[in-house]
């Protein structure tokens, strides 16, 4: 058996889907808080003004994280917090509140892994240009650097960007995130300076602490082609592949983009490139993290899905756009623990170059509430968790470097254009008093947790 006696643990939220106190200690707006705000963007209208309310309520949170055994917790800073104006301009009270969680955190025995950017931009930020406007990178780093001065003594893992592929396309592509664009031109330079900023944020922590890892987390899958589909289907899946998964790799790991791309977005993106930058792109990450939650598959095309003749609009990686397998959960999204299995065998057979591997989100969304009898039955998540889980033991007995494992997420929360509907969490969270309750799922990760995964095996049978 290879699978690490110190194998770490972990749950997983970000800030605007579980913070509320949006307008607390100087928070500045963020592109969220507009988006959530613009009438028809997200499902009944919601937002994360209050959400689960931790601002208020994080030390509650975290001793349950604790009683259920939790090793890590992966949590996100808000930017619009530090620096309300995206500018220079600081906001103590906001760091003041990161401190004291991740102190919070260690007096529980909990490792603090924070993430810069889980997506709630300053809104002054992209007023100025947001992600297509270079200066970006700069200010990022910046955010990085003090972030790392304030809390890098204590929170020594450190994510940069969440899943870079999602605001990019989702956010400025095809509009169904924040902010709301669709703007081919726009998502492209924010791919490029997405991947500068990673760089850049990475070098100016470890200037700060040496001993800071710093790593990105992407969303990643496998496409699936469909028996019998014709090579154009083949074509669509490796531009697919480049773009989701590829590009922000092998920037990072070799200062190049993938060649596929380059062809497809030729001047576009030749023209975002400055000399030097694929120098700067080039960086040395201590750990790769993934989100993995599905995999993706791809029949015959309808002409929607086929790239167009000049380069965009870009038929968007949806997580599924042929065929999709049952069962799905309640995004629709098929089940696919073998993915992950063959998702971090790609990485060691491909990548082999990152020190370490995490799974930084991992999880469901299924609706069950609280039952007659005041608990939770969730049995689908609890397999979901079960079946994942066993594909990363499997993995790390044949040679993954993968360290860790972070359930998405912590507690039901904001889930983005989709409201509050969709539960993602081990925790079931009541919206209108607050209450947390973890379901069944929770308590079967704590088993999974304390036995280091041996349980596994009787788990939900
Ligand atoms: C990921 C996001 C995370 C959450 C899950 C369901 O794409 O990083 O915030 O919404 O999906």
């Amino acid at each position: 058996m290879n699978f690490p006696d110190d194998f770490t643990w972990g749950v997983a939220t970000s800030s605007y889907q579980i913070e509320g106190a949006a307008h607390t200690d100087g928070r500045g707006p963020s592109i969220w808080d507009t988006f959530s705000y613009t009438p028809g963007k997200v499902v009944g209208g919601e937002h994360g003004d209050v959400a689960c309310d931790h601002y208020n309520r994080y030390p509650q949170d975290v001793a349950l994280m604790k009683d259920l055994g939790v090793q890590a917790y992966r949590f996100s800073i808000a930017w619009p917090r530090l620096y309300p104006q995206g500018d220079a301009q600081r906001e103590q009270r906001g760091f003041d509140f990161y401190s004291r969680l991740i102190d919070e955190l260690l007096n529980a025995g909990i490792t603090p892994v924070p993430t810069l950017y889980h997506w709630d931009l300053p809104q002054a930020n992209h007023d100025r240009g947001g992600w297509a406007n270079r200066d970006i990178v700069g200010q990022f780093a910046d955010y990085a650097a003090a972030s790392a001065t304030e809390f890098g003594d204590r929170a020594k893992k450190i994510i940069t960007l969440n899943e870079p592929w999602c605001y990019t396309w989702l956010g400025h592509m095809s509009g169904v995130h924040a902010p709301g664009m669709e703007d081919l031109d726009f998502s492209i330079a924010t791919a490029h300076h997405s991947v500068l900023a990673h760089a850049e944020a990475t070098r100016a922590m470890r200037a700060v602490h040496s001993d800071i890892e710093s790593g990105i987390t992407l969303n990643m899958t496998n496409f699936r082609v469909a028996e019998g589909s014709n090579p154009e289907v083949y074509d669509l899946a490796a531009l697919q592949d480049a773009h989701i998964n590829r590009w922000w790799i092998e920037s990072q790991l070799h200062g190049v983009y993938p060649q596929i791309l380059v062809d497809h977005y030729g001047d576009k993106l030749a023209r975002v490139i400055k000399d030097g930058d694929m120098d700067i792109a080039k960086i040395d990450s201590e750990f790769l993290g993934i989100n993995y939650y599905s995999d993706s598959f791809l029949s015959n095309p309808a002409e929607s899905d086929k790239p167009a003749e000049d380069g965009g609009p870009f038929p968007f990686p949806q997580r599924a756009s042929g065929q999709v397998p049952e069962p799905t959960t309640d995004m629709g999204w098929p089940i696919t623990p073998d993915g992950l299995y063959d998702l971090l065998m790609r990485i060691e057979r491909d990548w082999p170059e990152f020190k370490e591997v995490s799974i930084t989100e991992n999880g469901a969304a299924y609706p069950e509430g609280i039952d007659a009898d005041g608990e939770v039955h969730d049995e689908r998540r609890v397999e979901y968790i079960r079946d994942h889980i066993a594909a990363v033991i499997r993995a790390a007995e044949d040679g993954s470097k993968i360290r860790s494992y972070f359930g998405w997420s912590f507690m039901d929360n904001f889930e983005w254009a989709e409201g509050y509907a969709k539960r993602f969490g081990l925790v079931h969270v009541d919206f209108e008093t607050q209450v947390r309750t973890p379901k069944d799922s929770a308590k079967a990760y704590a088993a999974i947790i304390a036995s280091n995964g041996a349980v596994l095996a009787s788990v939900g049978r």
